[in-house]
């Protein structure tokens, strides 16, 4: 329920102010603004209709960038959000889909114009839902930073040599951020732990007593962020596809290892599925053997691309990431061994993969606390996860931060482990790459009072996928009643401090979205990432500015 306690304060003040000297002003002033001026970028292109509706609202708050400062001309960042507002509101719901620095705002207009994605909020149409850029991103004060024409390669640096120039590279991109974007100092505060201050300075603004969180992927890391820092304020936090605070690298990137080798057997179980697979007749294990037919043709290949690494790569950064494309990769994998490369060509690609790592960066090395900064401490965790790629696809996404993280100029001091008292619903799928389940069982570890809601199935994410994993978050969204256990087909329910089942055999659960995938018309093309990554720094080329739409952890 809405709280009138800060109009009635405010209505208080404005009595006293003509008896009183000036108060000192403490609480925060929200400028709403005409939305049909400010379109959110990823709508630019939309056709609009010529009257909004009356449930958009946009708004901007300013807040310190640096919140041990007081606020001043060069310690303020301008927050950018968009909210849907029905009439006789039941609470507040704080959206984030993730990224981190997934673009936000288009969703308040998303849901209340009925476009793209609105879908993520079907039930939840009693409350006001925020959706706020987080600092450093889209109206929130974008980052600028300047990639030049550098690109990743395709492989891990090995040597120190390679680290190095790696550590110089991410160097020389931070340098840029730094020297482009303002106000200055802003490279160093947009971390997590200063995006949960401002989704609190926005409560407040609002005058609600209690937030709820609706988090996806990294937007889940905030809610949990959050919900440790202001357990006084948090309402139903439902965090999907969850990334847990408190991991060694080395757990998370062990996690990842596993979830992609699962990942490539969910592309076996496709297969068996589908007759239009061009492996459906050589039966189980082919997939998974046409992988490594490959990797090996790929590493004797004398012609100079495309390489094994290249191939571990693509399949890494593409093919299984997000809402994997299983068809694709079994396609991408057969005409490969038929001696036909061009779906791994990694040169194609190089410059949208590294926009997709480069743009999270600055977010993702803020927050990340490296265990050991060196090429020894990255070569350790390489051999220490060799266990748990059995498929040896040797290349995640994880381990590729960790080396651009380590060569990031800022960082945190420490990465614990955050507890919540406070129950909450988490929900995870048997087989999500980018955020592995593992995670979202290290998180229940860290909030014993919460519910876990395990989808038996693929991808990233249940908030697009209908059915009972889905219903029980967004039923303790509306009701704020714990879902009750169940054990089903696909989803299986655990009450608090209960013990979770293994993660299934990838063979024995069905694929209750494959299905409907596989007779979609292939998605891809050149421009392979786009769906799942979102982007939100602008870069600079001295060609002009490439927007680019990424997310990469989701
Ligand atoms: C917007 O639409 C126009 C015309 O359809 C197209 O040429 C342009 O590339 C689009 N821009 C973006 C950013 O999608
Ligand atoms: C803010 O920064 C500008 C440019 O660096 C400087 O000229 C100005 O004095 C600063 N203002 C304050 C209040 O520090
Ligand atoms: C929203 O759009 C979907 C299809 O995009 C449609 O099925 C649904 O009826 C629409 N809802 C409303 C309230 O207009
Ligand atoms: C990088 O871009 C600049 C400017 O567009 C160009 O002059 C230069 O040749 C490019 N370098 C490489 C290695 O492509
Ligand atoms: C980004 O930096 C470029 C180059 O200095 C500058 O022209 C541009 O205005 C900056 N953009 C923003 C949004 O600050
Ligand atoms: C080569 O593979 C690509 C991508 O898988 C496919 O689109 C193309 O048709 C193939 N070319 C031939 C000659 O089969
Ligand atoms: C790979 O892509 C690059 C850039 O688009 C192109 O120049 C090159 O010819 C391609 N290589 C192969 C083997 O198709
Ligand atoms: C769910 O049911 C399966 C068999 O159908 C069983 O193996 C598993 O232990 C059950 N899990 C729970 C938590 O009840
Ligand atoms: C495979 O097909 C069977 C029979 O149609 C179905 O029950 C099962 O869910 C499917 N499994 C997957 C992973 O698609």
């Amino acid at each position: 329920m809405v709280t009138f306690r800060l109009l009635i304060s405010i209505l208080l003040l404005a009595s006293l102010c003509a008896a009183l000297p000036p108060l000192k002003r403490t609480g925060w002033t929200i400028q709403w603004i005409d939305c049909a001026s400010h379109v959110p970028q990823p709508l630019k292109n939309t056709s609009l209709p010529a009257t909004l509706p009356s449930t958009l609202h946009c708004g901007r708050l300013n807040v310190p960038m640096d919140y041990l400062q007081p606020m001043s001309e060069n310690n303020t960042i301008t927050l950018g959000f968009s909210m849907y507002r029905p009439q006789n509101s039941q609470g507040l719901i704080n959206f984030n889909p993730g990224g981190p620095g997934q673009e936000a705002a288009s969703y308040g207009w998303r849901f209340a114009l009925n476009l793209t994605d609105a879908s993520w909020f079907a039930g939840l149409e009693a409350f006001d839902i925020l959706a706020m850029d987080v600092r450093g991103t889209y109206s929130s004060n974008p980052l600028n930073c300047s990639l030049g024409n550098w690109t990743l390669s395709s492989s891990l640096p090995a040597s120190e040599s390679e680290f190095k120039a790696l550590q110089t590279a991410v160097g020389m991109y931070a340098q840029s951020c730094i020297d482009l974007s303002t106000p200055n100092g802003i490279v160093s505060h947009v971390g997590t732990s200063e995006t949960v201050q401002d989704w609190e300075s926005l409560r407040q603004a609002l005058g609600y007593e209690k937030l709820h969180h609706y988090g996806i992927s990294y937007g889940t890391f905030g809610g949990a962020t959050y919900a440790n820092k202001y357990p006084e304020n948090v309402g139903r936090f439902a965090l999907d596809a969850v990334f847990a605070p408190g991991l060694r690298n080395l757990e998370m990137i062990q996690n990842q290892f596993r979830a992609i080798n699962r990942l490539l057997i969910r592309a076996d179980v496709y297969c068996l599925n589908d007759s239009t697979c061009p492996f459906h007749s050589q039966g189980k294990g082919s997939v998974v053997q046409a992988f490594k037919t490959v990797l090996d043709r790929a590493s004797s290949n004398r012609s100079p691309n495309p390489t094994a690494d290249d191939v571990r790569n693509m399949v890494a950064m593409d093919y299984l990431v997000g809402d994997p494309d299983f068809p694709e990769l079994n396609q991408a994998l057969y005409q490969a061994v038929k001696g036909n490369w061009t779906a791994f060509n990694y040169t194609a690609l190089a410059s949208i993969y590294t926009s997709a790592i480069m743009s999270i960066a600055p977010i993702y090395c803020l927050d990340y606390h490296n265990d050991d900064n060196t090429l020894n401490g990255f070569n350790k965790i390489r051999q220490a996860s060799v266990m748990d790629d059995p498929a040896r696809v040797e290349y995640i996404f994880y381990l590729a931060l960790h080396s651009v993280c380590s060569g990031w100029p800022y960082s945190a001091a420490s990465n614990p482990p955050l507890y919540v008292d406070i129950p909450m619903t988490l929900v995870t799928s048997d087989f999500d790459y980018n955020t592995p389940t593992e995670s979202a069982t290290s998180e229940w570890k860290q909030a014993p009072n919460s519910v876990l809601v395990v989808r038996h199935g693929d991808d990233h994410g249940t908030y697009n996928v209908p059915g009972p994993a889905r219903s029980a978050f967004i039923d303790f969204l509306v009701t704020g009643e714990l879902p009750r256990a169940v054990n089903q087909t696909f989803a299986t329910i655990y009450e608090p401090r209960s013990k979770r089942d293994p993660v299934p055999d990838p063979y024995a659960v069905p694929g209750e979205r494959g299905l409907t995938k596989l007779q979609l018309p292939p998605k891809r093309s050149l421009t392979l990432l786009l769906p799942y990554l979102i982007p939100f720094v602008t870069f600079f080329h001295s060609l002009g500015y490439l927007d680019i739409d990424h997310t990469l952890i989701g």
